[in-house]
């Protein structure tokens, strides 16, 4: 096992998901998690993250410098290099010029980390200082044209450190840097599969919920489905579902979900109408957040009032995932929007959550679930956010606009689906500004919403790339669109990524 200490990057979770890749279970963990915690976890070795701080900074996080002298190799990527540098006795600096993006490191050194990776090799750089010089001991292993020690090692005792992010893929030889640490210098096994995810999970929720009985709200997606289905195979008869029908779902989904669920399985399985009570909170309210909250507020009472039905009943699964707990915003990372499964949650709550999938990304989901045997249609659905259409509304939310976008997207899906380009969109979906616009339709003048297709692929929901769809294909959609959904008048395509974007527009 690898524990990967947090300094807040954007990127840490990716470094222990790369390394799940590599079959090696790995945890992320605070930057200050006590000394004794860690070594009683018995890691292999330990990586420390990148992060947006100067190791000089007021109040920058630093760790204790007896984590340098266990006897457990270290990794220390960008910030983590530089922090590492300084508790033994180098020097770090502000660079010149802040590097951000692609730089051709050269390597000195082939013998450890860098064994079987080639003389030159692009790597992906963003920083704003650097070591300047290593600790006594230490042999400079790589160089870029603007930074002279790039990467360091002193492998007596096993310390190790790269101010390039071997974790996003576009540095070159990342993924065989990572698995130089893991498997020659830590000694790992790469035995940690799906199947470890699953019984782990099952362990930790048995633990958890003991003897109660447990809900679980279903979306219809792959993520509650795949949470559910392991808390099933933890308690067994002790869980029923719960469907919330919240009157912001696509065109036919709630009757779909049901359908496909109750075909497939017997847990028990509540519908809950709660369109009206939705619409109600919803009314008026145009600020993003604040629609988030009060669906992430009304879920949980919903679920709630079906529990107290249930005797006995304590606790709530999710299908929460690690980039809806990242973009909610964490102690260390900025918040960017609050998912209503995190962010969105009231302060008061009557049940526990249980989040059997909270430190994974989607992929990662997706290779569970197709494990725990789900259908493949069930697999690779498309995401779906919890507040649904109400965050596709740009604006406020009304039964007429609600219409019209379900409309329309039912007609996207319906096309997207016949292209064959479902399953390598990570998502395609419409959005309705509520603006009008002008137009002209059998010799008259419209004054009509637009409807803007949004379409992204993407690994994990982290970073996405607006789709390149083919431009017969956009125009079939958009002639359909305007055709056969009364109230729009104009289809507009977004090609903006993510960052600067984010993939929904609220
Ligand atoms: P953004 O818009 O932040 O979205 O780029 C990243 C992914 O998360 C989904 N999303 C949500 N999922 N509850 C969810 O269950 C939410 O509140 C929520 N907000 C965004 C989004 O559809 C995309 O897949």
């Amino acid at each position: 096992m690898i524990l990967v200490l947090d300094f807040g990057g954007q990127y840490a979770q990716l470094i222990a998901r790369r390394v799940r890749e590599c079959r090696v279970f790995s945890e992320l963990i605070p930057y200050d998690t006590p000394i004794e915690e860690i070594r009683a976890r018995n890691p292999e070795g330990i990586i420390l993250s990148g992060g947006p701080n100067s190791v000089y900074d007021e109040g920058a996080p630093r760790v204790d410098p007896a984590l340098f002298d266990l006897d457990i190799p270290i990794l220390g990527i960008c910030y983590g290099m530089q922090l590492m540098a300084l508790d033994l006795g180098g020097e770090v600096g502000a660079v010149q010029i802040r590097e951000y993006g692609r730089s051709t490191l050269e390597v000195k050194d082939h013998s450890g980390l860098f064994a079987g990776t080639a003389e030159k090799q692009r790597v992906w750089m963003s920083h704003g200082d650097a070591v300047f010089s290593p600790p006594d001991d230490f042999v400079v292993t790589a160089e870029t044209p603007s930074a002279p020690i790039v990467a360091f090692e002193e492998p007596h005792k096993k310390r190790y450190g790269v101010q390039f992010h071997l974790e996003v893929r576009h540095t070159e030889y990342g993924m065989e840097i990572l698995k130089n640490f893991l498997f020659d210098v830590c000694d790992c096994r790469a035995d940690w599969t799906p199947v470890n995810i699953i019984t782990d999970a099952v362990e930790k929720i048995r633990a958890q919920v003991g003897d109660a009985r447990v809900i679980a709200g279903l979306s219809g997606g792959v993520d509650s489905a795949t949470a559910a289905m392991l808390v099933h195979r933890a308690v067994g008869d002790n869980l029923t579902c719960v469907f919330v029908d919240h009157g912001l779902l696509r065109k036919n989904e709630a009757e779909q979900v049901i359908e496909a669920f109750r075909e497939r399985s017997d847990i028990p399985l509540i519908h809950v109408d709660a369109t009206g009570r939705f619409l109600d909170k919803l009314a008026g309210v145009t600020d993003p957040e604040a629609k988030r909250k009060i669906v992430g507020e009304e879920f949980i009472r919903v679920f709630e009032e079906e529990a107290q039905k249930i005797e006995d009943a304590k606790f709530l699964v999710q299908g929460t995932l690690y980039s809806d707990v990242i973009e909610s915003g964490t102690r260390d990372a900025a918040r960017i929007k609050s998912h209503h499964n995190v962010g969105g949650l009231p302060e008061v709550m009557d049940l526990d959550l249980v989040e059997p999938l909270r430190n994974l990304f989607k992929d990662e989901v997706r290779v569970v679930a197709a494990e725990l045997g789900m259908p493949e249609r069930m697999v690779w659905r498309q995401p779906f956010p919890g507040p649904g259409l109400a965050i596709r509304i740009i604006g406020d939310v009304t039964a007429e606009r609600l219409e019209i976008l379900r409309q329309a997207d039912a007609v996207l899906q319906d096309e997207i689906r016949n292209a064959g380009f479902y399953r390598e969109l990570w998502q395609s979906f419409a959005v309705l500004p509520t603006i009008h616009s002008v137009g002209v339709m059998g010799d008259a003048r419209t004054y009509a919403y637009p409807v803007v297709i949004r379409a992204v692929t993407s690994d994990d929901a982290m970073t996405a790339d607006w789709a390149r769809l083919p431009y017969d294909l956009l125009e079939h959609i958009s002639n359909r669109i305007i055709n056969e959904v009364p109230g729009v008048n104009r289809v507009a395509l977004d090609i903006t990524s993510k960052p600067p974007g984010t993939i929904e527009w609220e």
